[in-house]
C-alpha cells in the first residue's frame, strides 16, 4: 500500500532545516552538514536548552554502521539483478544480497539491500532519517540496519540501506498472501506482541521520544522464528519536547492506518502510532487490509466494516479470519478486539500508551495459556475415564468369557469330539 504525502502548511516552524544536499560522492554520514531529517514545530510551552535530539545521539552512538561503495552493494546483488528483488514500496526497490564479514572471512552475511528510486522526491530524506534512527535504536523487535551507501557520481544519486536479512517476509504478506499457511491464532497474538514491545521501546525507552509514524502490517517483517522486527523508519520523527503535547508536521503516513486526528491537524504523538496498532489489531483478527476496494461498500473500509459486529456480540464470531476454522480462543478473540477498540479511541489522550497495550496482550496471552492447559487437563482427564471404562470393559469380558470357559469344560465332557475341537480352538485363540 502506497503512502500519501500532503503537506499541510505549518509555516510557524521555527526548526524547519531543510534535508541536506549531497554535493559530493561516496561519503560518510556523520559529514553531511546539518544532516536532520524534516524538523518540525513542537507545540510551545518550553524551550529545553541542552536538548539531544537524534542527530546529537546519532553522532555518539552509530558508529559501527557500515558505509558501503555503491560497487560493493552492486556485487552483492549481481547487479541488481531481478532475480534477487524480493520487494518494492514507495522508497523503491528490494534485494536479497550477500555480503563479506567486516573482517573479510567467515561465511557471506545474508542482506536485504533497498535500493532509493531515482525519482522518489522524498527519497534522500526518507533515506537519512532511517539511517540515524536505526543508528541510534537498538531493540529486538526493530529491524538491524547493517550499513549504507551514499554516492553521487555520473550515474546520478545512488542511496542504498543495508539491513538484516529477514526470511519470512511481512505480516502482511502472511495474512493476506494466499501462497502462506494461515498464521496460528498464539503465533498472532506473538506478533502484536512483540510489534507492541517495539513501539512500546521507541516511545518511552529512549532518550527522545521516537514516534513511529508508518505502523502497519507491511512493516512489520518476520525472522525465521516469525519473530516480528518493525522496519522503515524513513516516516520516523521524533516526539515532542518534555512540556509539549504534540509535534506538528507535514502529514505523512499509509491511507487506512493513519490516525483521524493527526490526518485533520498535523498535530502528531505517540497516540497515532496508537491507532495504526489498532487497525493492524484487526486486520490480524480478520485476516482483511484497512482497506480493500473490491469488496461490496459496506465492507471495503475494515474499521466501519467491524463497526457492526462489537466484540460483546453474539455476531462477533463472524467477523474472524474463516482461515482459523475454529483453531483460536473466542475469549481471546474478543478481548483483542477490545483492546483494538481502545487503541481506535476517537481522542487521542483516550487511547492507551503502547507500555499499556504490551502489558494488556501479555495477560491476554496468558489466560490463553490457562484455558489451553485447562483445556489439555480435562482432555488428559477424559482419556484417562475412557481409558479405564476399556479396561473394565475387558476385564468384565475377560471374566465372562472364563465363566463361559467353565461352563463349556463341564459341558466338554459330554459333547462329541468335533465341539470339543471346536471350543479348543476358541480357547487358543482368546488366550493371550
Ligand atoms: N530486511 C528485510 N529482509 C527481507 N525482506 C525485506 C526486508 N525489508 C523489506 N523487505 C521486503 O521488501 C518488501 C517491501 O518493503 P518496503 O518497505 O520497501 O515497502 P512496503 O513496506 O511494502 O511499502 P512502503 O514503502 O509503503 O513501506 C517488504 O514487504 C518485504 O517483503
Ligand atoms: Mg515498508
Amino acid at each position: 500500500m502506497n503512502c500519501f504525502y500532503y503537506f499541510k502548511d505549518k509555516s510557524k516552524s521555527n526548526r524547519q532545516i531543510s534535508a541536506p544536499e549531497l554535493k559530493e560522492g561516496h561519503k560518510k554520514l556523520s559529514q553531511f552538514s546539518g544532516a536532520e531529517p524534516e524538523r518540525v514545530t513542537k507545540s510551545s510551552c518550553s524551550s529545553s536548552t541542552s536538548y539531544r535530539g537524534i542527530p546529537e545521539l546519532y553522532e555518539e552512538k552509530a558508529r559501527n554502521l557500515r558505509a558501503f561503495s555503491f560497487t560493493e552493494l552492486k556485487h552483492a546483488t549481481n547487479d541488481f539483478s531481478r532475480l534477487l528483488k524480493i520487494g518494492e514500496g514507495g522508497f523503491g526497490s528490494v534485494y536479497k544480497g550477500s555480503i563479506k564479514h567486516v573482517e573479510g572471512n567467515g561465511d557471506p552475511v545474508l542482506v536485504a539491500i533497498k535500493r532509493l528510486n531515482k525519482d522518489a522526491s522524498q527519497g534522500h530524506k526518507q533515506w537519512l532519517a532511517e539511517v540515524q534512527f536505526l543508528g541510534v535504536v537498538e531493540h529486538p523487535n526493530l529491524v538491524k540496519l547493517i550499513g549504507y551507501c551514499a554516492s553521487d557520481d555520473e550515474r546520478g544519486i545512488q542511496r542504498l540501506l543495508v539491513y538484516e536479512y529477514m526470511p519470512n517476509k511481512s505480516l502482511e504478506s502472511h495474512l493476506f498472501e494466499k501462497a502462506y499457511d494461515p498464521l496460528p491464532w498464539k503465533t498472532r497474538l506473538e506478533i502484536a506482541l512483540g510489534a507492541a514491545q517495539g513501539l512500546a521501546y521507541l516511545h518511552e525507552e529512549l532518550e527522545v521520544q521516537v514516534i513511529y509514524r508508518d505502523f502497519k502490517s507491511s512493516n512489520v517483517l518476520l525472522d525465521a522464528n516469525l519473530k516480528p522486527k518493525l522496519s522503515d523508519f524513513g516516516l520516523a520523527r521524533e516526539g515532542p519536547a518534555a512540556g509539549d503535547t504534540h509535534v506538528s508536521t507535514a502529514v505523512m503516513g499509509t491511507y487506512g492506518y493513519a490516525a483521524p486526528d493527526y490526518v485533520e491537524t498535523g498535530h502528531l504523538t505517540a497516540k497515532s502510532d496508537v491507532w495504526s496498532y489498532g487497525v493492524v489489531l484487526y486486520e490480524i483478527l480478520t485476516g482483511r487490509r484497512s482497506l480493500e476496494r473490491n469488496r461490496p461498500k459496506m465492507e471495503q473500509k475494515l474499521l466501519e466494516w467491524i463497526k457492526q459486529y462489537p466484540p460483546d456480540s453474539k455476531r462477533f464470531e463472524s467477523i474472524m479470519d474463516s482461515a482459523f476454522v475454529g483453531q483460536y480462543s473466542i475469549s481471546g478473540a474478543r478481548k483483542v478486539a477490545k483492546l483494538a477498540d481502545s487503541c481506535l479511541r476517537k481522542s487521542a489522550k483516550d487511547r492507551p500508551t503502547m507500555r499499556q497495550v504490551v502489558e494488556r496482550l501479555k495477560q491476554i496471552i496468558q489466560d490463553y495459556d490457562e484455558e489451553n492447559t485447562a483445556e489439555k487437563n480435562v482432555d488428559a482427564a477424559e482419556n484417562d475415564v475412557v481409558e479405564h471404562e476399556e479396561k473394565m470393559n475387558e476385564s468384565d469380558s475377560s471374566v465372562l468369557w472364563k465363566k463361559r470357559m467353565e461352563h463349556l469344560e463341564k459341558l466338554g465332557e459330554h459333547v462329541e469330539s468335533a465341539s470339543r475341537r471346536r471350543f479348543m480352538i476358541l480357547q487358543r485363540i482368546n488366550v493371550p
